[in-house]
């Protein structure tokens, strides 16, 4: 077993609760602590969480020491109730998570962001996506891996309409030839691939894109 710490926010979301598990199963980790507003309930030798408002991850003292930060952080307009409030939970959090992280020594970002991510899109959701991938790039991390899943499908909790009607749609499209990259993708498929990613030891910037991790 390697005697690396990964450090996890968003534990408790779709792909997080999956995330979690993986990282728990890996022997890349001895420790894996998630960053929580409440907790998870989750007893494993190899886990401990800590409790944190993101609105002052900033100058969080006891902000943990790890080598790996995992982001998987985000909300919905629906539930975010307004674009400024969307904004502060996938932008402003998940930048303030990363300056953090950086201070306290850590040296490589996992970010789940979304397909069609682009800062110069018109959509508000894929623009804020975008500038966040654009700007975690100044921060001086040693190496930042982006992952970009198409529509998610998994065990969730809450019931999501428009999520529900997407996948329904989606079940009859064929998804073929350049359309692949479209296909919804399960969560433990995009937590074994941010895993296997774990493993690799680059310098620099990477994407992953839905179709990549499905072939992993
Ligand atoms: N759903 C999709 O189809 C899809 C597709 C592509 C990309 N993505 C992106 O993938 C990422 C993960 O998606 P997901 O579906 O796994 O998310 P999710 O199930 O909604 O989980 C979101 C996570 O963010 C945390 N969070 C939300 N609002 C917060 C706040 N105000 N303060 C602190 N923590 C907050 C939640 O913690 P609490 O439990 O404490 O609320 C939870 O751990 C997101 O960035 C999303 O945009 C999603």
């Amino acid at each position: 077993m390697e005697n690396k710490t990964a450090i996890i926010a968003g534990a408790s979301g779709l792909i997080g609760r999956s995330l979690t598990q993986q990282l728990l199963n890996s022997n890349q980790y001895s420790n894996v602590i998630a960053l929580v507003r409440k907790p998870l309930g989750i007893n494993h030798p190899k886990f401990s969480e800590v409790t944190v408002d993101f609105d002052g991850i900033s100058d969080f003292v006891d902000f943990p020491q790890g080598e790996d930060i995992f982001c998987c952080l985000g909300t919905t307009m629906k539930n975010a109730g307004s674009k400024e409030a969307f904004f502060k939970v996938d932008y402003t959090y998940c930048y303030d998570l990363a300056k953090r992280g950086l201070q306290a020594g850590a040296d490589r970002f996992f970010l789940v962001s979304a397909m069609g991510a682009n800062p110069k899109t018109s959509n508000f959701y894929s623009r804020v996506k975008g500038e966040l991938e654009d700007q975690l790039s100044f921060l001086g991390y040693r190496t930042i891996y982006v992952f970009k899943p198409s529509l998610l499908r998994g065990d969730r909790k809450v019931f999501r309409f428009g999520e529900k009607l997407a996948l329904i749609i989606t079940r009859i499209i064929p998804f073929i030839g350049p359309w692949k990259k479209y296909r919804p993708i399960h969560v433990d498929k995009v937590a074994d691939a941010m895993v296997k990613v774990a493993k690799q030891d680059d310098k620099g910037f990477y994407y992953y894109q839905s179709d990549i991790m499905q072939k992993m």
